[in-house]
């Protein structure tokens, strides 16, 4: 395990159950918890697969429960995991705190393009507090444009004296926010990067500035990028070292790593042409292998 800090960042390189075990009980103020999801992507050379779904929560509920103890008697944790194992998370985590909202993240485009069957274009995010009777919720720092009523100035007849309707509201459980897409400025090379404008929402809602934001599984570390730039404190937990120097880069923590300096992958239209043809040529070059080899693995 390595740590790195400056300014109230904490980046930990390690094992969430060991790093997590690092942080003092009842300091946390809000946890965005986002872990592989037990549905086979590839996080670098952590396979995110478990022998069986059972082994899947089982780990889950460890560290959920080290989560728990980890928050303050006042804190907020939002979890996201697969539409398949959420029930079980759901059941699991509302014997131990309050459940306020069941939110559904939508997208309108998905990696995968499904033929056979509704494609999936969701993930559910359960978003819980230990006491519902005093935590942080900032209504008017997420507020959203109301539809109804407002944008067409109708006036609402049934109140005492008629009221134009409001403008703004406090969002519902359904967030359409897009996915993050290659040609997007925030990108990251990370297959589950989560958006910035979910963790704003999410990070706006339930911290105040100056609070610490803990995120045990923070992969190109969204969370800790938007807790910095809202003036929360962070400590962000990643097991790979590719996405712990990303984590590094974005956080202004480090500008080199092993000596080797710390730079955002030139997305391919940004490459310089001669480059380009080189990733061409080598694609090109690629394919050939694989065609001779199908041939010959064909002539034995
Ligand atoms: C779903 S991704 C998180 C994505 C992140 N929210 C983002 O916005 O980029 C899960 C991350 O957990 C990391 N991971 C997997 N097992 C881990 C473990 N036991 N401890 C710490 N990190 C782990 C993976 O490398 C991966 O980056």
């Amino acid at each position: 395990m390595k740590v790195f800090e400056k300014n109230g960042h904490k980046i930990i390189w390690g094992e969430a159950l060991e790093a997590l075990a690092t942080i003092k009980d009842n300091s946390v103020d809000l946890i965005f918890a986002d872990p592989p999801y037990n549905i086979g992507k590839k996080f670098v050379d952590i396979p995110d697969q478990w022998a069986s779904d059972g082994s899947y929560l089982n780990w889950g509920y460890k560290w959920l429960e080290v989560c728990i103890k980890k928050l303050k008697n006042t804190g907020t944790m939002y979890v996201m995991t697969a539409t398949q194992n959420m029930p079980y998370f759901d059941i699991f985590l509302r014997a131990k705190l309050t459940i306020l909202s069941r939110i559904v993240w939508y997208y309108d485009s998905s990696s995968v393009q499904a033929r056979k069957y509704f494609g999936s274009l969701y993930e559910p995010i359960l978003h819980c507090v230990k006491d519902e009777n005093d935590y942080t919720f900032n209504a008017n720092d997420i507020l959203v444009e109301a539809r109804t009523g407002a944008v067409r100035k109708l006036i609402d007849y049934r109140k005492p004296v008629p009221t134009i309707y409001n403008s703004k509201k406090v969002p519902g459980n359904v967030w359409h926010i897009s996915r993050v897409r290659y040609r997007m400025d925030e990108y990251e090379n990370h297959p589950t990067q989560k958006p910035v404008a979910l963790l704003e929402r999410i990070i706006k809602a339930s911290s105040n500035e100056g609070d610490t934001v803990v995120d045990p599984f923070s992969g190109s570390f969204t969370t800790s990028c938007v807790a910095k730039q809202l003036k929360r404190k962070s400590i962000g937990i990643e097991i790979n070292e590719d996405y712990v120097k990303i984590g590094l880069r974005r956080l202004q923590i480090a500008t080199q790593f092993n000596g080797a300096p710390l730079r955002r992958e030139l997305k391919t239209y940004e490459l310089p042409v001669d480059e380009k043809q080189t990733t061409f040529t080598l694609f090109e070059k690629k394919a050939k292998w694989n065609t001779s080899l199908q041939r010959r693995s064909k002539a034995l």
